[in-house]
């Protein structure tokens, strides 16, 4: 079943060209990555599917209605975390659950539980500032999860991140995720991280961006010193250039 669908996309900026009649969908429990260089409109594309913005042509639909231009309706990581630095880790998290009106107690049940699965269960009280990068991008994703929509936008989710941490991340994330039915969509630069953690790929290149090619990953073994990995990671790359 097809959950989010963006078709005939297109937008300007003061006359330029962004992106151009960009289709694409997700279907439910899927992990599907938008993989481009920088500058080629993937911020864009998330903020039109999110409903931030609104396209110059053609509309979003969310399990079949049309959504186009309205926000709140799936669950958005901006490029930037934007955890409210003057607040708690616990009161970032519950924002989303105080905005849908969720009695405060019980949001804080909620958010506690959600912090103690994404291992930050000593932070509740801390400040944003007080995290490493990894914990921060944990309470982004957590803060995100407690929207509670079902599909989610993950803007450059571990761009932040060192390697090491990043691996780490990257397969916690994935198992989250699948283990939560989630579908997603996350934007990254990095070819091995889109393959890893990817059930498909979108490649959005082009001077005006548009989907250029979708990339099927059937891989037995997520490791990136396989044969099958390698072959992939080859293939993409002349897709990408
Ligand atoms: N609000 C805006 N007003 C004017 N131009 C914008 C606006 N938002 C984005 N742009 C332009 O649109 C183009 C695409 O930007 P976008 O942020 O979507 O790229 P991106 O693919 O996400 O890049 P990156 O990988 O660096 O995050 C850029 O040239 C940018 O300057
Ligand atoms: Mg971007």
């Amino acid at each position: 079943m097809v959950v989010l669908e963006g078709k005939g996309l297109g937008k300007s900026y003061e006359g330029e060209k962004i992106i151009e009649n960009v289709s694409l969908r997700v279907e439910k429990g899927e992990m599907v990555c938008l993989l481009g260089v920088s500058g080629v409109g993937k911020s864009t594309l998330f903020n039109i599917l999110s409903g931030l913005e609104m396209p110059d042509e053609g509309d979003v639909f969310l399990k079949g209605e049309c959504v186009t231009g309205k926000s709140g309706k799936v669950g958005y990581m901006q490029q930037s975390d934007l955890l409210l630095p003057f607040k708690s880790v616990i009161r970032n998290v519950m924002t989303p659950l105080i905005l849908k009106k969720t009695d405060k107690k019980a949001a804080r049940r909620e958010a506690e539980a959600i912090l103690e699965e994404f291992d930050l269960g000593e932070c509740f009280d801390m400040l944003p500032r007080e995290l490493s990068g990894g914990m921060r991008q944990r309470a982004a994703l957590a803060r995100t999860f407690l929207t509670g929509c079902d599909v989610m936008l993950l803007d450059e989710p571990f761009s932040a991140l060192d390697a090491i941490t990043r691996g780490k991340m990257q397969d916690w994330f994935r198992t989250v995720i699948k283990r939560h039915g989630l579908s997603t969509v996350f934007i990254t630069h990095d070819i091995d991280e889109a393959i890893l953690l990817s059930d498909r790929i979108y490649v959005l290149s082009g001077k005006v961006g548009c989907i250029t090619d979708e990339i099927l990953v059937d891989i037995s073994e997520r490791d990136s010193s396989s044969e099958d990995f390698i072959r992939l990671k080859k293939e993409i790359i002349e897709k990408v250039k």
